[in-house]
């Protein structure tokens, strides 16, 4: 089955997690794109929803879905999202669209975190795929040389500016042997937004194709 077909069908399983009269948390990506466009067949069952992105916000409002503000609606119940990389245990990198801020911050306003992938997207070990992290502009160069200090190779995702205003620096060559302790090290280099390890607050349920994956415990 091709990733895009895996994805969709991850996709729709996700919207049996949506109840009547729900404020859906949404994130950003292909996945993401499919459970929206799934998510309009059910609109006038849910009250709206919360964007992670100004990309998903367009395609939430082009199917008539009301997007509404984190602040005015609280915690949600559920939040729908994509990721890069995901191991057994449900940690996540997350970031590649660029969105990695505003879905942290949905993902730990939400009592459940459904995370959809495909199946090339399961690793036994996180960092493969180069780490994301948002800094704000004048901390670059900063960031980056705290970043070569903990072994890694940031690359500038030069051109990039994030919803917020910010830039993207991307962790090359990491293997990740502590994902929470990595994503605690990265949160205090001042400069830095958010990186893309979704570690301390992974997913509570990762769908692959139609199946709901067994969570392993650390
Ligand atoms: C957006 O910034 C990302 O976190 C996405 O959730 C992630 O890149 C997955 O995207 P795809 O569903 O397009 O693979």
């Amino acid at each position: 089955m091709s990733r895009d077909a895996q994805k969709k069908l991850a996709a729709e399983k996700a919207l049996e997690f949506v109840e009547d009269g729900m404020i859906v948390g949404v994130g950003t990506g292909s996945t993401v794109a499919f459970f929206i466009d799934g998510l309009a067949a059910m609109k006038d069952r849910i009250e709206g929803a919360v964007s992670s992105s100004e990309q998903s916000t367009r395609q939430l409002q082009s199917h008539g879905i009301e997007v509404l503000d984190l602040n005015a609606v609280g915690p949600l119940k559920l939040y729908v999202d994509g990721a890069d990389e995901c191991d057994p245990y449900n940690r996540l990198i997350k970031g590649g669209g660029a969105a990695l801020t505003r879905e942290k911050i949905i993902a730990q306003a939400s009592d459940r975190f459904v995370c959809i992938i495909d199946a090339a997207k399961q690793v036994e070990h996180l960092g493969a795929f180069p780490v994301p992290v948002e800094v704000v502009p004048m901390a670059r160069s900063l960031v980056a040389r705290a970043i070569a200090k903990l072994d890694g190779q940031p690359i500038w995702r030069e051109g990039v500016v994030t919803d917020n205003g910010n830039w993207i620096l991307d962790v090359h060559n990491w293997r990740i042997a502590d994902p929470v302790g990595l994503e605690a090290k990265l949160n205090q280099i001042p400069g830095v937004v958010t990186c893309g390890l979704f570690a301390a607050r992974g997913a509570d349920e990762v769908i692959i194709g139609d199946q709901i994956r067994p969570l392993r415990r650390p």
